[in-house]
């Protein structure tokens, strides 16, 4: 069996490295070096370039690099053929991290102690205990729960809202758009976990905004097409959102004279909340290969129709 792979942002040596220690007949190509075309039946990619798939004649199965797979989805040529998303402990465990480290930035006043810090200053803040930080979770998904998992052991209470209904100990779950509404009247900080869809997209918006309680934090580490940035903008400038903790944006880099870099309520990280670790995560890579050369039914399989 041969696998095409293709990432500007993972390391395509460890990756083979670590496919080939669970699958030793496994051969692995790197774009650009594909060969003939027609050997390749497997793709593991992440943005691959409009048409790169298409031009695989052989190909059966796409396993996506990333959790989210609107890079994908948007391809008009996208063959036809089972698409699988990662899911995988490492990445799990990465976002849940992220979203405790940025609950715990605003609720503990992380920057501004590092900013005392610098001036030299002694100077005790005032925070709220866990059980008064009500967090609110856009998605409850694999990596929803893993975050909801994660501030319910720390004590925050934890609403969560999904597309169909969910169940999670400790975590008051929320679906459709009344239970949006009640999720954003009850959260002091609003996570967003969500796919890119068009249902999605722009969610985070001045309506939303609007719903929260003046001095809620809001945290973006879906995608950046969920997030108005302007409006995000005029929120911090009217003081209703007290910061923001953004990893993902419109435009990826972002352009160092954007107005969110420098700002001063925002906390900015370069899209790395949940990362696709070549180790843990080849387990569920070569586990999807497994079953597919046994014509087992696929784990984790992408709705088209749904957008994720
Ligand atoms: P997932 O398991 O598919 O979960 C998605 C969640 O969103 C589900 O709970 C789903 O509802 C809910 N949802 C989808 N559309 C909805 C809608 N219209 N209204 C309400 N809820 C809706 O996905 P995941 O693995 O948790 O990943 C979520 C996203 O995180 C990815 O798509 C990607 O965009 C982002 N991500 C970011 C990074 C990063 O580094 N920043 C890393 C990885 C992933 P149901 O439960 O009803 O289906
Ligand atoms: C990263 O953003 C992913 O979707 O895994």
């Amino acid at each position: 069996m041969t696998l095409l792979f293709h990432s500007a942002s993972d390391d395509a040596r460890a990756w083979t490295a670590e496919l080939n220690r669970r699958l030793p007949d496994l051969e692995v190509r790197v774009t650009p070096d594909i060969g003939d075309p027609a050997d390749i039946t497997c793709a593991l990619v992440w943005k691959p370039p409009p048409g790169l798939l298409a031009g695989l004649p052989n190909l059966r199965l796409i396993l996506s690099l990333g959790a989210g797979v609107e890079p994908l989805l948007e391809d008009p040529t996208l063959p036809d053929v089972p698409l699988v998303r990662m899911v995988a402990a490492g990445l799990a465990e990465d976002m849940a991290g992220y979203v405790t480290m940025e609950v715990l930035r605003w609720q503990r006043h992380a920057d501004a102690y590092a900013a005392q810090q610098r001036a030299g200053q002694w100077r005790q803040l005032p925070h709220r205990p866990a059980a008064e930080v009500r967090v609110g979770l856009l998605g409850l998904g694999e990596l929803g729960a893993a975050a909801a998992r994660a501030l319910v052991a720390l004590g925050f209470p934890v609403a969560g809202w999904s597309r169909t209904p969910r169940t999670l100990p400790g975590v008051t779950a929320l679906h459709g758009p009344d239970g949006l509404a009640t999720l954003l009247a009850g959260s002091d900080m609003l996570v967003c976990l969500l796919p890119l869809t068009p249902e999605t997209r722009d969610i985070l918006n001045r309506n939303t905004f609007a719903a929260l309680p003046r001095g809620a934090v809001v945290i973006n580490a879906g995608r950046g097409g969920h997030l108005v940035e302007e409006d995000l903008l005029a929120a911090l400038e009217s003081g209703h959102i007290a910061g923001a903790s953004l990893d993902v944006f419109r435009e990826e880099p972002l352009p160092a004279a954007h107005p969110l870099f420098g700002h001063p309520l925002v906390h900015l990280t370069p899209h790395v909340a949940g990362v696709t670790h070549p180790g843990p995560c080849a387990d569920h890579v070569a586990d999807t290969i497994r079953r597919h050369r046994a014509g087992d039914p696929l784990p984790n399989l992408v709705d088209r129709r749904r957008g994720y």
